[in-house]
């Protein structure tokens, strides 16, 4: 039996069987179940059939590089596993007889307040990365993303924005040394695998070249006062005007202001129906005293004013921003930035979108027809403003292509707790209709789209057998555009018979392409 054997060779190959041991778990685990559910962060993938024949849950780098030599022995795909958020479930869900390499036992922090850096290990998460950052110096951050229980390990590998974005680019823009263990079951650090494979790895998703198990980061200062607001308008209070202000003006801002333009149907209390609300959430690095004068003067339509926002350290920013995911107060001690299992918002679908020019009106109401869908439980678009940092760096310094040129990005989801196929049909066919609606509207040729939102519907490989690079450029070009090539390169030098594949994992170029 494949996999008896294959726990056979982690057996045999590791010097220590007792330590392997315990961290290896097949089916017939009596723990198996609750760790592969441990971090199961869309539950639309909570009970899927296509369930790993072990989990190996490494405490050390050679319980990796065991892992990797014997699933090859033996015929097994590898899916590495951080946080557990990616939106397809590629972490942990297959069709073809795999094993989950979940990192949640690598997690060490250890932050150089001095020298401004941290290595960080792939299975900690963004909570525990800014808390220990904290816990460090008042005056240093780091620029990545929002929700606390996202892993490392993703997350970095596929860009990571946040409200630091605009002041400082993206998590992949700000890491300066990795160690990843290759297919061979090799430890390199960034001068042993080269500037290619580290170019890769920043931006290009890391599971199609190895397992990276840390990241040496350069923190970024922030000042000690940071001012937080979140704003609700319906289109009742003038949200039609405030949005189109906000479409023109977010990405041009100073860069030490960042408003996110959240969109969702409410049901109006005070106006008893339904109706449309913009949020505009935001963080600015400084006091309350400098924000209102340079609000006042560039986006006066807001109406923002003193008692709209909350002055507090950056750490407390982040707390905030987390907040509006779990629904607490944003007051709260930094520590909730460690609990690991604070959200599982349910089953979910989401996909995105960037755009060049400002939406018109019209594109708009459509926009919001679609939204008022009582058949489907919760859908919201969130907008990313652009500008500032992000158009500065160049379209091919890492994978992530999107720069100068988009003034902002669009996250779509839609959310529902129904049971049933029927419920997950109705969700599915109501966010690929708004995709589709949106297309006049947003980025073509490609349709540029963000690989840590993953969406399967804009492309997919072949899973069993062989991709060609002219089939695998549907998707890819969308998340990478003119880097998808260089991918390529990297990987068929990195890992030529192509053992980390997944539905979309950069293929090996044949010799004539
Ligand atoms: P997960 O463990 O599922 O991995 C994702 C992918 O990376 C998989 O293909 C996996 O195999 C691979 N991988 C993971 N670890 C690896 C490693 N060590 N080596 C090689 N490959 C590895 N994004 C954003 O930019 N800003 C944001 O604010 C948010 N907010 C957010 C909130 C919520 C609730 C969710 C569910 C998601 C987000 N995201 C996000 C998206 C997030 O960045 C994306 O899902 C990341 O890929 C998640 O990384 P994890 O390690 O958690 O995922």
């Amino acid at each position: 039996d494949t996999h008896e054997k294959f726990v056979q060779c982690l057996y045999n190959y590791s010097h220590n069987t007792n330590s392997i041991s315990n961290v290896v778990y097949t089916q017939t685990n009596s723990s198996y179940s609750s760790v592969l559910d441990l971090t199961i962060q869309n539950l639309r993938f909570s009970n899927s059939s296509l369930k790993p024949h072990v989990i190996v849950t490494p405490l050390q780098i050679s319980h990796i590089q065991t892992t990797i030599i014997c699933s090859q022995r033996h015929g097994l795909q590898i899916r590495t596993r951080s946080g557990g958020h990616d939106y397809e479930g590629l972490s942990y869900v297959a069709g073809v007889p795999f094993v989950i390499l979940d990192l949640l036992n690598l997690r060490q922090i250890t932050v150089d307040a001095e020298n401004q850096t941290a290595w960080v290990q792939s299975g900690a998460t963004l909570g525990e990365l800014y808390y220990s950052i904290s816990q460090k110096s008042k005056t240093l951050g780091f620029p990545a993303g929002v929700c606390a229980t996202v892993g490392i390990g993703g997350h970095f590998s596929g860009g990571g924005y946040g409200f630091l974005m605009r002041k400082y680019g993206l998590a992949a823009d700000n890491i300066l040394d990795a160690h990843i263990i290759d297919v061979n079951g090799n430890l390199l650090d960034r001068k042993a695998m080269g500037e290619d494979l580290f170019w890769a790895i920043r931006g290009g998703g890391g599971a199609s070249f190895g397992v990276i198990v840390a990241w040496k980061i350069k923190l970024v200062p922030v000042p000690s006062t940071v001012t937080v607001f979140r704003l609700e308008r319906t289109l009742e209070e003038n949200a039609t005007e405030i949005i189109q202000k906000w479409q023109l003006v977010a990405n041009k801002l100073d860069e030490r202001i960042m408003i996110r333009m959240d969109m969702a149907r409410v049901n109006s209390s005070q106006h008893g129906k339904l109706t449309i609300q913009a949020s505009f959430v935001s963080m600015f690095l400084g006091g309350v005293e400098e924000l209102i004068p340079l609000m006042r003067k560039s986006f006066p339509e807001l109406g923002l004013v003193r008692k709209d926002c909350n002055e507090t350290s950056w750490i407390g920013s982040v707390v905030f921003m987390n907040a509006g995911l779990i629904g607490s107060t944003g007051n709260e001690a930094p520590e909730v930035l460690l609990n690991r299992t604070q959200i599982r918002s349910g089953k979910y679908k989401g996909k995105s979108d960037y755009v060049r020019k400002p939406i018109p009106i019209d594109g708009l109401r459509g926009l919001w027809r679609l939204l008022y869908d009582d058949k489907i439980e919760y859908g919201q678009l969130q907008f990313a403003p652009y500008g500032g940092r992000m158009s500065d760096i160049s379209e091919s310094e890492i994978p992530f292509s999107h720069r100068s040129g988009y003034i902002n990005h669009i996250h779509y989801v839609v959310v529902w707790g129904e049971e049933g196929n029927e419920a997950t049909q109705r969700h599915m066919d109501w966010i690929r209709r708004l995709y589709k609606y949106m297309e006049p509207y947003v980025s073509s040729s490609p349709r540029a789209a963000y690989i840590n939102y993953r969406d399967l519907d804009v492309g997919v490989n072949n899973n069993n057998g062989y991709t060609n690079y002219t089939q695998a450029s549907i998707w890819g070009f969308k998340y990478f555009n003119n880097n998808f090539k260089r991918l390529a390169r990297v990987k068929t030098k990195v890992d030529p018979h192509n053992f980390f594949r997944n539905e979309q994992s950069i293929p090996t170029l044949q010799k004539e392409e």
